[in-house]
C-alpha cells in the first residue's frame, strides 16, 4: 500500500524532541471524540490514511471499526507507541503504520479514499500548507474525502500551536476542493479539561 519509509530523513525536530520527553500534550491515548462521532455517521471510505498519526489511537479506532487504515507519522517514538496498542488488540485487519513526511506524500505510493488529518495541518507555515495540500490531492481520489481537524481562533489558552479561522482553512484549499462541512468542535488533549476550541472541516476532492 505505502512505501515503508517516505521520511527523506527529516528530523521532525520539535516533535521527536517531544515525544523523547515523554508523554506530549496531544497523546491522550484514546481517540478523538469527533472522530468517533465521524466513525459513527459512517464518514470515512477505506483505504483511510491517518496523517500525522502520533501514537496511533484514532486509526486503531477505525480499524476496530472494519476500516483499512494506514497511519503515517515523521517521528519514529510516536510510530513505536502505535505499534504498541495494536500488538495488545486483536484486530482482524491491523492498521499499517508508516515513517513518512506528510511534505513527501506524492512520494508515498499512496492512494486513499479517505483522509483524516488531526491536528497536523496548523503546525504548518502557510507555505508548507501548499506544498501539503498538493501532496494530498496527489494520494486523495478523486471524490475522496479531507477530514481535518484543527485548533480554531477562539481557543486562546497556552499551550498549543497556531490558530486559524475557518477562512484561514478553507483559503488554503484551491479550487479542486469542495468544502462539505465545517462544524466548531473540541480537539482533546492533556491539558485542557474541556479540550482546544477547534474547527471540523470536512473538505471533497473535485473529480476534475
Ligand atoms: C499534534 S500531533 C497530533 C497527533 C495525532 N494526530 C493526535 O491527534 O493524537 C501532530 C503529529 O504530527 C506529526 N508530524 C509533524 N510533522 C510531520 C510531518 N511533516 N509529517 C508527518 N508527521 C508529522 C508529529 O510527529 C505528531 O505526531
Amino acid at each position: 500500500m505505502a512505501k515503508s519509509d517516505f521520511s527523506g530523513g527529516v528530523p521532525a525536530g520539535e516533535f521527536a524532541s517531544m515525544y523523547a520527553e515523554g508523554i506530549p500534550p496531544w497523546q491522550i491515548d484514546r481517540p478523538q471524540a469527533e472522530v468517533l462521532r465521524l466513525i459513527d455517521q459512517g464518514a470515512f471510505v477505506s483505504p483511510v490514511m491517518d496523517i500525522g498519526c502520533g501514537s496511533g489511537d484514532n486509526a486503531i479506532a477505525l480499524a476496530r471499526s472494519g476500516y483499512r487504515v494506514v497511519g503515517v507519522d515523521a517521528v519514529e517514538e510516536a510510530l513505536r507507541r502505535a505499534r504498541a496498542k495494536v500488538a495488545r488488540e486483536k484486530l482482524a485487519q491491523p492498521p499499517e503504520f508508516v515513517l513518512g513526511d506528510a511534505l513527501r506524500l506524492e512520494d508515498s505510493g499512496l492512494e486513499v479514499e479517505t483522509i483524516l488529518d488531526c491536528a497536523l495541518f496548523h503546525t504548518f507555515s502557510d507555505e508548507e500548507q501548499a506544498v501539503y495540500v498538493r501532496g494530498l490531492a496527489e494520494v486523495l481520489a478523486p471524490g475522496g474525502r479531507l477530514h481535518l481537524l484543527c485548533f480554531s481562533e477562539l481557543e486562546t489558552r497556552p499551550p498549543g500551536p497556531r490558530r486559524l479561522s475557518l477562512a484561514q482553512i478553507t483559503g488554503a484549499f484551491g479550487s479542486g476542493w469542495e468544502v462539505v462541512e465545517s462544524v466548531r468542535c473540541r480537539y482533546e488533549d492533556r491539558v485542557r479539561p474541556d479540550g482546544a476550541h477547534a474547527w471540523r472541516v470536512t473538505m471533497k476532492k473535485k473529480s476534475s
